[in-house]
Protein backbone atom coordinates (compact mmCIF):
# COMPACT_ATOMS: atom_id res chain seq x y z
CA UNK A 1 0.00 0.00 0.00
CA UNK A 2 2.53 2.40 1.16
CA UNK A 3 6.13 1.28 -0.29
CA UNK A 4 9.44 3.32 0.04
CA UNK A 5 11.87 2.69 -2.86
CA UNK A 6 15.18 3.80 -1.91
CA UNK A 7 14.73 6.77 -0.35
CA UNK A 8 16.55 9.87 1.12
CA UNK A 9 16.09 12.97 1.98
CA UNK A 10 18.86 15.77 2.77
CA UNK A 11 17.83 19.23 4.07
CA UNK A 12 19.26 22.08 2.47
CA UNK A 13 22.00 22.75 5.50
CA UNK A 14 23.07 19.28 4.56
CA UNK A 15 21.49 17.50 7.00
CA UNK A 16 20.44 13.98 6.00
CA UNK A 17 17.63 12.99 7.96
CA UNK A 18 16.74 10.19 5.52
CA UNK A 19 18.89 8.05 4.20
CA UNK A 20 17.78 4.85 1.55
CA UNK A 21 15.05 4.11 2.88
CA UNK A 22 13.50 0.92 1.59
CA UNK A 23 9.88 -0.96 3.10
CA UNK A 24 6.61 -1.37 2.73
CA UNK A 25 3.53 -1.64 4.27
CA UNK A 26 0.51 -3.74 4.01
CA UNK A 27 -2.64 -2.86 3.24
CA UNK A 28 -4.62 -2.71 6.87
CA UNK A 29 -1.25 -2.66 8.10
CA UNK A 30 -0.70 -0.60 11.26
CA UNK A 31 3.41 -0.10 11.55
CA UNK A 32 5.15 2.27 13.91
CA UNK A 33 8.25 3.97 13.84
CA UNK A 34 10.14 4.44 17.01
CA UNK A 35 13.11 5.87 18.03
CA UNK A 36 15.10 8.83 19.58
CA UNK A 37 14.39 12.53 18.89
CA UNK A 38 15.75 14.22 15.35
CA UNK A 39 16.20 10.70 13.68
CA UNK A 40 13.97 11.10 10.76
CA UNK A 41 10.35 10.12 11.44
CA UNK A 42 8.54 13.25 10.92
CA UNK A 43 10.64 13.46 7.66
CA UNK A 44 9.35 10.25 6.84
CA UNK A 45 6.27 10.57 7.53
CA UNK A 46 5.90 14.22 5.49
CA UNK A 47 7.32 12.75 1.61
CA UNK A 48 4.05 10.34 2.21
CA UNK A 49 2.02 12.97 1.60
CA UNK A 50 4.59 15.26 -0.47
CA UNK A 51 4.40 18.03 2.38
CA UNK A 52 8.71 17.18 1.95
CA UNK A 53 9.90 16.09 -1.63
CA UNK A 54 12.51 13.26 -1.41
CA UNK A 55 15.91 14.46 -2.13
CA UNK A 56 15.59 10.60 -3.92
CA UNK A 57 14.16 7.56 -4.40
CA UNK A 58 10.30 6.91 -4.83
CA UNK A 59 7.34 6.41 -2.81
CA UNK A 60 4.16 4.45 -4.17
CA UNK A 61 0.99 4.82 -2.55
CA UNK A 62 -1.30 1.84 -3.59
CA UNK A 63 1.22 1.19 -6.81
CA UNK A 64 1.13 5.27 -8.17
CA UNK A 65 4.81 6.78 -7.56
CA UNK A 66 3.76 9.53 -5.52
CA UNK A 67 5.54 12.47 -7.56
CA UNK A 68 3.36 12.14 -10.14
CA UNK A 69 0.04 12.60 -7.86
CA UNK A 70 -1.30 16.05 -7.48
CA UNK A 71 -0.46 17.05 -4.34
CA UNK A 72 -3.85 17.77 -2.86
CA UNK A 73 -5.06 14.89 -5.11
CA UNK A 74 -3.29 13.01 -2.83
CA UNK A 75 -3.70 14.59 0.73
CA UNK A 76 -6.92 13.13 0.41
CA UNK A 77 -6.58 9.83 0.07
CA UNK A 78 -4.28 10.15 3.36
CA UNK A 79 -5.55 11.66 7.10
CA UNK A 80 -2.82 13.26 9.16
CA UNK A 81 -2.63 13.80 12.85
CA UNK A 82 0.67 15.87 13.38
CA UNK A 83 2.53 16.06 16.12
CA UNK A 84 0.92 18.59 18.49
CA UNK A 85 -2.50 17.96 17.34
CA UNK A 86 -2.98 21.72 15.28
CA UNK A 87 -6.49 22.00 16.11
CA UNK A 88 -7.77 25.63 14.59
CA UNK A 89 -7.99 27.53 17.81
CA UNK A 90 -10.94 29.88 16.66
CA UNK A 91 -12.84 26.90 15.19
CA UNK A 92 -14.97 24.90 17.28
CA UNK A 93 -15.17 20.85 17.87
CA UNK A 94 -17.40 20.31 15.10
CA UNK A 95 -16.18 23.09 12.77
CA UNK A 96 -12.61 21.41 13.03
CA UNK A 97 -13.35 18.21 12.50
CA UNK A 98 -15.08 18.85 9.28
CA UNK A 99 -12.02 20.59 8.09
CA UNK A 100 -11.72 17.82 5.41
CA UNK A 101 -14.85 17.50 4.33
CA UNK A 102 -15.23 21.41 3.72
CA UNK A 103 -11.63 21.61 2.10
CA UNK A 104 -13.70 18.76 -0.38
CA UNK A 105 -16.70 20.88 -1.16
CA UNK A 106 -18.97 18.87 0.75
CA UNK A 107 -22.43 20.24 1.50
CA UNK A 108 -22.48 21.68 5.36
CA UNK A 109 -24.93 19.48 6.32
CA UNK A 110 -23.32 16.43 5.03
CA UNK A 111 -19.79 17.54 6.55
CA UNK A 112 -21.26 18.38 10.13
CA UNK A 113 -23.17 15.03 9.87
CA UNK A 114 -19.99 12.96 9.05
CA UNK A 115 -17.88 15.23 11.95
CA UNK A 116 -20.53 14.16 14.51
CA UNK A 117 -20.24 10.60 13.10
CA UNK A 118 -16.49 10.70 14.12
CA UNK A 119 -16.63 12.39 16.85
CA UNK A 120 -18.75 9.59 18.23
CA UNK A 121 -16.38 6.75 16.97
CA UNK A 122 -14.02 8.79 18.86
CA UNK A 123 -15.73 8.62 22.14
CA UNK A 124 -16.71 12.58 22.20
CA UNK A 125 -20.40 12.87 22.22
CA UNK A 126 -20.96 15.23 19.49
CA UNK A 127 -23.80 16.62 21.74
CA UNK A 128 -21.71 17.69 24.23
CA UNK A 129 -18.08 18.58 22.60
CA UNK A 130 -19.35 19.66 19.11
CA UNK A 131 -19.65 23.42 20.16
CA UNK A 132 -17.02 23.57 22.23
CA UNK A 133 -13.59 25.36 21.28
CA UNK A 134 -10.20 23.36 21.76
CA UNK A 135 -9.15 25.44 24.72
CA UNK A 136 -12.35 24.01 26.47
CA UNK A 137 -11.07 20.46 26.14
CA UNK A 138 -8.45 18.19 28.02
CA UNK A 139 -5.20 17.17 26.10
CA UNK A 140 -6.70 13.76 25.83
CA UNK A 141 -10.14 15.14 24.52
CA UNK A 142 -7.83 17.39 22.10
CA UNK A 143 -5.81 14.56 20.32
CA UNK A 144 -8.94 12.33 20.20
CA UNK A 145 -10.49 15.42 17.89
CA UNK A 146 -7.42 15.63 15.86
CA UNK A 147 -7.91 11.68 15.02
CA UNK A 148 -11.55 12.19 13.93
CA UNK A 149 -10.33 14.72 11.71
CA UNK A 150 -7.91 12.48 10.40
CA UNK A 151 -10.61 9.98 9.43
CA UNK A 152 -13.44 12.71 8.24
CA UNK A 153 -12.97 11.89 4.77
CA UNK A 154 -12.29 8.03 5.27
CA UNK A 155 -9.15 7.92 3.60
CA UNK A 156 -7.41 5.05 3.37
CA UNK A 157 -3.90 5.95 4.60
CA UNK A 158 -3.50 7.60 7.91
CA UNK A 159 0.09 9.19 9.19
CA UNK A 160 -0.10 9.34 12.83
CA UNK A 161 2.63 11.90 14.00
CA UNK A 162 2.93 11.30 18.34
CA UNK A 163 -0.81 11.89 18.15
CA UNK A 164 -0.76 10.66 22.06
CA UNK A 165 2.28 12.37 22.86
CA UNK A 166 1.10 15.49 24.75
CA UNK A 167 -1.10 13.74 27.74
CA UNK A 168 -0.59 11.62 30.70
CA UNK A 169 0.43 7.86 30.65
CA UNK A 170 -3.28 6.86 31.78
CA UNK A 171 -4.81 8.71 29.61
CA UNK A 172 -2.51 7.25 26.96
CA UNK A 173 -3.16 4.21 27.67
CA UNK A 174 -6.77 4.75 27.01
CA UNK A 175 -6.12 6.43 23.86
CA UNK A 176 -4.05 3.09 22.87
CA UNK A 177 -7.23 1.31 23.56
CA UNK A 178 -9.51 3.45 21.89
CA UNK A 179 -7.68 3.38 18.67
CA UNK A 180 -7.07 -0.27 18.55
CA UNK A 181 -10.83 -0.80 18.85
CA UNK A 182 -11.24 2.17 16.08
CA UNK A 183 -8.53 0.25 13.89
CA UNK A 184 -10.18 -3.34 14.40
CA UNK A 185 -13.12 -1.24 12.51
CA UNK A 186 -11.90 0.90 10.08
CA UNK A 187 -8.78 -0.76 8.79
CA UNK A 188 -6.70 1.98 8.05
CA UNK A 189 -3.24 2.09 6.69
CA UNK A 190 -1.29 3.36 9.50
CA UNK A 191 2.05 4.55 9.54
CA UNK A 192 2.53 6.30 13.15
CA UNK A 193 4.70 7.74 14.71
CA UNK A 194 5.85 7.10 18.43
CA UNK A 195 9.33 7.87 21.16
CA UNK A 196 7.91 5.63 23.27
CA UNK A 197 8.76 1.62 22.37
CA UNK A 198 5.72 0.49 24.78
CA UNK A 199 3.15 1.97 22.35
CA UNK A 200 5.21 0.85 19.38
CA UNK A 201 4.59 -2.85 20.51
CA UNK A 202 1.19 -2.07 21.65
CA UNK A 203 -0.04 -0.64 18.77
CA UNK A 204 1.95 -1.77 15.79
CA UNK A 205 1.43 -5.30 13.42
CA UNK A 206 5.17 -4.35 12.81
CA UNK A 207 8.09 -1.82 14.22
CA UNK A 208 10.52 -0.31 12.53
CA UNK A 209 13.31 0.88 14.89
CA UNK A 210 15.27 3.88 13.81
CA UNK A 211 18.69 4.58 14.93
CA UNK A 212 21.31 7.29 14.37
CA UNK A 213 22.16 6.33 10.41
CA UNK A 214 19.92 3.41 9.80
CA UNK A 215 16.10 1.71 10.56
CA UNK A 216 17.75 -1.58 12.72
CA UNK A 217 15.02 -3.74 12.43
CA UNK A 218 11.31 -3.95 11.11
CA UNK A 219 9.33 -6.99 12.73
CA UNK A 220 6.79 -8.10 14.59
CA UNK A 221 6.69 -6.54 18.07
CA UNK A 222 7.44 -9.89 19.27
CA UNK A 223 10.54 -10.80 17.57
CA UNK A 224 12.13 -6.86 17.99
CA UNK A 225 11.46 -7.72 21.81
CA UNK A 226 12.21 -11.49 21.51
CA UNK A 227 15.28 -11.37 18.98
CA UNK A 228 16.57 -7.62 18.75
CA UNK A 229 18.53 -7.76 15.41
CA UNK A 230 21.39 -5.19 16.78
CA UNK A 231 22.68 -3.75 20.43
CA UNK A 232 21.20 -0.97 19.76
CA UNK A 233 17.83 -2.13 19.31
CA UNK A 234 18.50 -4.40 22.52
CA UNK A 235 19.57 -1.13 24.39
CA UNK A 236 16.41 0.62 22.95
CA UNK A 237 13.98 -2.15 24.11
CA UNK A 238 14.99 -2.02 27.50
CA UNK A 239 16.28 -4.31 29.92
CA UNK A 240 12.88 -5.49 30.72
CA UNK A 241 12.13 -6.96 27.76
CA UNK A 242 10.16 -10.12 29.68
CA UNK A 243 8.26 -7.45 31.27
CA UNK A 244 7.55 -6.10 27.56
CA UNK A 245 6.84 -9.42 26.35
CA UNK A 246 3.82 -9.86 28.25
CA UNK A 247 2.12 -7.59 26.63
CA UNK A 248 2.85 -9.24 23.42
CA UNK A 249 2.47 -13.02 24.36
CA UNK A 250 -0.92 -14.30 23.92
CA UNK A 251 -2.85 -17.09 26.64
CA UNK A 252 -2.87 -20.15 24.85
CA UNK A 253 -5.06 -23.37 25.88
CA UNK A 254 -1.91 -25.61 26.01
CA UNK A 255 -1.01 -22.96 28.98
CA UNK A 256 -3.92 -23.73 31.04
CA UNK A 257 -4.81 -26.30 34.04
CA UNK A 258 -8.12 -28.44 33.92
CA UNK A 259 -9.33 -27.90 37.63
CA UNK A 260 -12.33 -30.13 38.79
CA UNK A 261 -15.53 -29.25 37.05
CA UNK A 262 -19.02 -29.13 38.26
CA UNK A 263 -22.55 -28.72 36.68
CA UNK A 264 -24.92 -26.21 37.87
CA UNK A 265 -27.71 -28.66 38.36
CA UNK A 266 -25.46 -31.30 40.37
CA UNK A 267 -26.84 -32.36 43.58
CA UNK A 268 -24.54 -30.42 46.16
CA UNK A 269 -23.77 -33.37 48.32
CA UNK A 270 -22.45 -35.80 45.08
CA UNK A 271 -20.42 -32.76 44.24
CA UNK A 272 -18.81 -31.73 47.35
CA UNK A 273 -17.77 -36.01 47.95
CA UNK A 274 -16.23 -36.56 44.67
CA UNK A 275 -14.20 -33.44 45.19
CA UNK A 276 -13.29 -33.94 48.71
CA UNK A 277 -12.39 -37.85 47.80
CA UNK A 278 -9.61 -35.84 44.70
CA UNK A 279 -8.55 -33.83 47.77
CA UNK A 280 -9.23 -30.81 45.18
CA UNK A 281 -10.25 -27.32 47.23
CA UNK A 282 -12.54 -25.65 44.18
CA UNK A 283 -14.20 -26.69 41.59
CA UNK A 284 -15.16 -24.54 38.61
CA UNK A 285 -18.86 -24.33 37.86
CA UNK A 286 -20.53 -24.41 34.43
CA UNK A 287 -23.85 -24.66 32.56
CA UNK A 288 -25.27 -27.76 30.38
CA UNK A 289 -23.28 -26.11 27.55
CA UNK A 290 -20.13 -26.09 28.69
CA UNK A 291 -20.05 -22.26 29.70
CA UNK A 292 -18.41 -20.95 32.92
CA UNK A 293 -21.21 -19.96 35.68
CA UNK A 294 -18.98 -19.42 38.89
CA UNK A 295 -16.54 -21.82 41.36
CA UNK A 296 -17.35 -23.31 44.47
CA UNK A 297 -15.29 -24.49 47.43
CA UNK A 298 -14.61 -27.52 48.78
CA UNK A 299 -13.88 -29.27 51.84
CA UNK A 300 -16.30 -28.25 55.02
CA UNK A 301 -16.84 -24.98 53.51
CA UNK A 302 -20.38 -26.27 52.38
CA UNK A 303 -20.81 -29.11 54.84
CA UNK A 304 -24.50 -30.31 55.71
CA UNK A 305 -25.37 -27.45 52.68
CA UNK A 306 -28.32 -28.72 50.68
CA UNK A 307 -29.26 -28.44 47.23
CA UNK A 308 -27.61 -28.35 44.21
CA UNK A 309 -24.56 -26.56 43.03
CA UNK A 310 -26.66 -24.07 41.39
CA UNK A 311 -27.53 -22.14 44.96
CA UNK A 312 -23.91 -22.15 46.17
CA UNK A 313 -22.27 -21.03 42.93
CA UNK A 314 -20.06 -18.16 44.06
CA UNK A 315 -19.38 -14.97 40.96
CA UNK A 316 -16.13 -15.44 39.11
CA UNK A 317 -14.31 -12.27 38.92
CA UNK A 318 -11.18 -13.11 37.25
CA UNK A 319 -11.56 -14.71 34.06
CA UNK A 320 -10.39 -13.40 30.53
CA UNK A 321 -10.27 -15.08 26.63
CA UNK A 322 -8.34 -17.36 25.30
CA UNK A 323 -5.89 -15.27 23.19
CA UNK A 324 -5.65 -12.03 25.64
CA UNK A 325 -1.99 -11.30 26.16
CA UNK A 326 0.13 -12.43 28.83
CA UNK A 327 -0.05 -8.71 30.79
CA UNK A 328 -3.88 -8.33 31.14
CA UNK A 329 -3.74 -12.29 32.64
CA UNK A 330 -1.70 -10.37 35.40
CA UNK A 331 -2.89 -7.62 35.85
CA UNK A 332 -6.34 -9.59 36.50
CA UNK A 333 -4.66 -11.80 39.02
CA UNK A 334 -3.33 -8.52 40.74
CA UNK A 335 -6.95 -6.77 40.46
CA UNK A 336 -9.17 -9.45 42.24
CA UNK A 337 -6.19 -11.14 44.71
CA UNK A 338 -6.50 -14.23 43.19
CA UNK A 339 -4.22 -17.22 42.35
CA UNK A 340 -6.10 -18.72 39.49
CA UNK A 341 -8.34 -16.87 36.60
CA UNK A 342 -10.78 -18.77 34.19
CA UNK A 343 -10.23 -18.66 30.87
CA UNK A 344 -13.01 -18.73 28.11
CA UNK A 345 -13.20 -19.23 24.37
CA UNK A 346 -15.11 -15.94 23.12
CA UNK A 347 -15.69 -17.19 19.94
CA UNK A 348 -17.06 -20.22 21.00
CA UNK A 349 -19.77 -18.22 22.85
CA UNK A 350 -17.84 -18.22 26.77
CA UNK A 351 -17.10 -22.14 26.78
CA UNK A 352 -14.59 -22.52 29.37
CA UNK A 353 -11.58 -24.00 28.61
CA UNK A 354 -9.44 -23.82 32.24
CA UNK A 355 -7.52 -21.96 34.48
CA UNK A 356 -4.44 -20.08 34.19
CA UNK A 357 -2.08 -20.04 37.12
CA UNK A 358 1.28 -17.68 37.65
CA UNK A 359 3.12 -21.22 37.92
CA UNK A 360 1.51 -21.45 34.20
CA UNK A 361 1.48 -17.69 33.44
CA UNK A 362 5.73 -17.85 34.34
CA UNK A 363 5.94 -21.07 31.96
CA UNK A 364 4.06 -19.58 29.01
CA UNK A 365 6.45 -16.34 29.62
CA UNK A 366 9.56 -18.03 29.70
CA UNK A 367 8.83 -20.59 26.48
CA UNK A 368 8.23 -17.67 24.67
CA UNK A 369 11.25 -15.82 25.29
CA UNK A 370 13.77 -18.68 24.48
CA UNK A 371 11.22 -20.32 21.51
CA UNK A 372 12.26 -16.75 20.01
CA UNK A 373 16.20 -16.98 20.98
CA UNK A 374 16.31 -20.32 19.48
CA UNK A 375 14.40 -19.87 16.57
CA UNK A 376 15.71 -16.49 15.70
CA UNK A 377 19.39 -16.61 16.52
CA UNK A 378 20.00 -12.81 17.29
CA UNK A 379 22.75 -12.11 14.54
CA UNK A 380 20.54 -14.09 12.01
CA UNK A 381 17.78 -11.78 12.34
CA UNK A 382 16.82 -10.66 8.48
CA UNK A 383 16.99 -6.99 8.96
CA UNK A 384 14.54 -5.94 5.91
CA UNK A 385 16.54 -3.65 3.84
CA UNK A 386 14.70 -0.79 5.81
CA UNK A 387 18.06 0.77 6.30
CA UNK A 388 19.34 4.16 7.09
CA UNK A 389 17.44 7.56 8.69
CA UNK A 390 21.10 9.59 9.25
CA UNK A 391 20.90 12.47 11.31
CA UNK A 392 24.71 13.30 9.63
CA UNK A 393 24.51 16.73 12.04
CA UNK A 394 23.83 14.92 14.71
CA UNK A 395 21.52 16.82 17.73
N1 LIG B 1 13.71 22.02 7.42
C1 LIG B 1 14.80 21.42 7.94
N2 LIG B 1 16.05 21.85 7.61
C2 LIG B 1 17.14 21.25 8.09
N3 LIG B 1 17.12 20.19 8.90
C3 LIG B 1 15.93 19.72 9.26
C4 LIG B 1 14.70 20.30 8.81
N4 LIG B 1 13.66 19.61 9.33
C5 LIG B 1 14.22 18.64 10.09
N5 LIG B 1 15.57 18.71 10.05
C6 LIG B 1 16.52 17.80 10.70
O1 LIG B 1 16.32 16.49 10.21
C7 LIG B 1 16.48 15.54 11.24
C8 LIG B 1 15.22 14.71 11.35
O2 LIG B 1 14.12 15.52 11.76
P1 LIG B 1 12.68 14.92 12.03
O3 LIG B 1 11.77 16.05 12.32
O4 LIG B 1 12.32 14.04 10.90
O5 LIG B 1 12.97 14.06 13.35
P2 LIG B 1 11.98 13.21 14.26
O6 LIG B 1 12.50 11.83 14.24
O7 LIG B 1 10.57 13.43 13.84
O8 LIG B 1 12.24 13.86 15.69
P3 LIG B 1 11.22 14.09 16.92
O9 LIG B 1 11.06 12.78 17.57
O10 LIG B 1 11.98 15.06 17.79
O11 LIG B 1 9.96 14.68 16.37
C9 LIG B 1 16.79 16.35 12.51
O12 LIG B 1 18.17 16.37 12.71
C10 LIG B 1 16.28 17.72 12.17
O13 LIG B 1 17.01 18.71 12.87
MG1 LIG C 1 8.97 14.38 14.76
Amino acid sequence: MIRFEHVTKRYADGTTAVDDLSFEVAEGELVTLVGPSGCGKTTTMKMVNRLIEPTEGRIFLDGDDISAIDPVQLRRRIGYVIQQVGLFPHRTVLENTATVPHLLGWKRGKGRARAAELLDLVGLDPSVYGDRYPEQLSGGQRQRVGVARALAADPPVLLMDEPFGAVDPVVRERLQNEFLRLQAQVRKTVLFVTHDIEEAVRLGDRIAVYGQGSVEQFDSPATVLGAPATDYVADFVGADRGLKRLSVTPVEESDLDRPPVVHLDDPLDRATGRLRAEGARWAVVLDGDGRLHGWIPAGDALSGAKGTVREHARRMEAWLPVGAPLKQAFATMLQHDAGWIAVIDEQSEGRFLGVLTPARLHEALRRSISADDRAVPRAEVAVESVAVVANTAGD
